[in-house]
């Protein structure tokens, strides 16, 4: 669990080009549905490439928690015996789920229509998130939540004995939302309907599919319109889970900000709904090379190439908010070394994050001397062009790994380090992030404690 351990400062300071292969680990999205589907099927599932961070090992407990059986066999490999739709156990303890907003909404959303209570908790970051979201359109199947003021966890759900069906229009485009209503309506009888404006990732949907669920997907005038038919038997799958393009997103921009870089990332998922970040870097300029296009475990995959060279500011398309929305924090960095400006918008989304994005951003951009402009949805960065960014500053991270992890990144173009004054959550997406950037040549170590800016 993230959050509770003394803050780990960490610095990042120019220097040598990346150069190197960078293995990249497991999806987080995947790795919490992994857990969650298998401990709704009956039998054993096996998963290899899961995700070892702390947000995706809190979701394992819990689903042990609800009376699956969840074994590690070997480094990221995993089996879950599960207890099958509507089997979920009613756990002993409260549920902390650490830092972690997907696995704590997908697993409210798993257990809502089973006639059991469990509370749920998390650190400070995941106790300040909304949970109404969730919690409204869990109503709707019969559960029954209480909470604090403002649906802030813990919160404690009940879920419905004699579970409706729902049909239910998410009010922000929000993946965990679609998905808890998905899981909900599992235990359901006849069809539940999420009907989505915008696409979201859709891994929930592709991987029901997987686990034998009826599920199908309409594009209508009025969105993404989503069935599934309720009551299945999930069948256990052998799951290959897919590298994580939001972590590669780290390397990846790190290689495109550090002079002379040149960096290999293989395997990297590129499911349209998760790869905007990939789209909007090549409209910059970057020099990226997707090679052997492929597919693995029903995601497209390539292995990408990456290089230094000039990167010039763009408008990003606000319909390109859903498929990018962690990608924010490390484009906005790389922005502020870019030639021009680079204007986000639609990105209100990020307020809710495990910290408000825009604010953490423009605050430690403004510390490392960068100019910008910043709304309720939008952030606009002023780019200083390449090793122009003065740096020199302590950043606060706000219990976010990936404002952490997008700024020691910033540190490796900045003319002074960065620190950030706790890397500690870093682990719960990307624990093998400072090994790994340190073997492509990045300096960035654990600092001594100072005082944040
Ligand atoms: C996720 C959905 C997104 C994303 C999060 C993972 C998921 O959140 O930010 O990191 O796995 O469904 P929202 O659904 O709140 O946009």
């Amino acid at each position: 669990m993230a959050g509770h351990g003394a803050a780990k400062p960490m610095v990042a300071t120019a220097g040598a080009p990346l150069r190197g292969a960078a293995e990249i680990p497991g999806d987080k999205s995947v790795s919490h549905r992994s857990l969650i589907l298998g401990a709704l099927s009956l039998g054993e599932t096996r998963i290899t490439g899961l995700l070892e961070g702390e947000d995706v090992l809190d979701t394992g407990k819990a689903m042990r928690a609800f009376g699956a059986t969840v074994e590690r066999t070997s480094p990221g490999a995993w089996t879950v015996r599960g207890v099958g739709v509507g089997g979920f156990q009613e756990p002993e303890d409260v549920i902390d789920h650490g830092n972690a907003g997907t696995g704590v909404r997908l697993v409210m959303g798993a257990m809502a229509t089973t006639d059991i209570t469990a509370t749920f908790t998390g650190d400070a970051s995941l106790r300040r998130r909304p949970m109404g979201r969730i919690i409204d359109p869990l109503a709707l199947f019969g559960a029954e939540a209480r909470g604090r003021r403002g649906g802030r966890l813990p919160i404690t759900l009940t879920g419905a004995a004699n579970p409706l069906p729902v049909q239910y229009t998410t009010p922000m485009p929000s993946a965990q939302v679609k998905s808890a209503v998905l899981l909900a309506g599992l235990n359901a009888p006849g069809e539940t309907v999420v009907i989505e404006r915008e696409a979201t990732r859709d891994h929930t949907e592709r991987m029901l599919r997987g686990f034998g669920a009826e599920v199908s997907t309409e594009v209508t005038a009025e969105g993404h319109v989503i069935t599934l038919r309720g009551q299945p038997e999930l069948r256990p799958q052998t799951i290959a889970v897919p590298r994580d393009p939001s972590s590669a997103a780290f390397p990846v921009v790190a290689a495109l900000l550090a002079e002379g870089s040149d960096v290999l990332v293989p395997g990297i998922g590129l499911n349209p709904t998760r790869a905007g970040l990939y789209d909007t870097l090549v409209e910059m300029g970057a020099d990226i090379t997707f090679e052997n296009r492929r597919e693995e475990g029903g995601e497209p995959v390539a292995d990408l190439r990456v290089r230094f060279g000039p990167l010039t500011g763009i408008e990003v398309p606000p319909e390109r908010a859903p498929s990018m929305i962690d990608e924010y924090p490390v484009l906005a960095a790389l922005a502020a070394t870019a030639e021009g400006t680079t204007t986000m918008r639609g990105i209100r989304e990020l307020r809710v994050k495990e910290s408000d994005r825009i604010d953490a951003m423009a605050r430690g951009l403004e510390a490392c001397g960068v100019t910008l402009e910043e709304g309720e949805d939008f952030l606009i960065v002023h780019g200083r062009g390449p090793g122009s960014v003065a740096g020199g500053a302590t950043v606060r991270s706000h219990l976010d790994h990936r404002i952490a992890m997008a700024f020691l990144c910033l540190g490796l173009a900045a003319k002074a380090p960065i620190t950030v004054d706790d890397g500690g959550p870093i682990a719960t997406s990307f624990p093998s992030f400072l090994p790994l950037m340190r073997a492509l040549g990045a300096d960035i170590r654990e600092a001594a404690p100072e005082t944040a800016a």
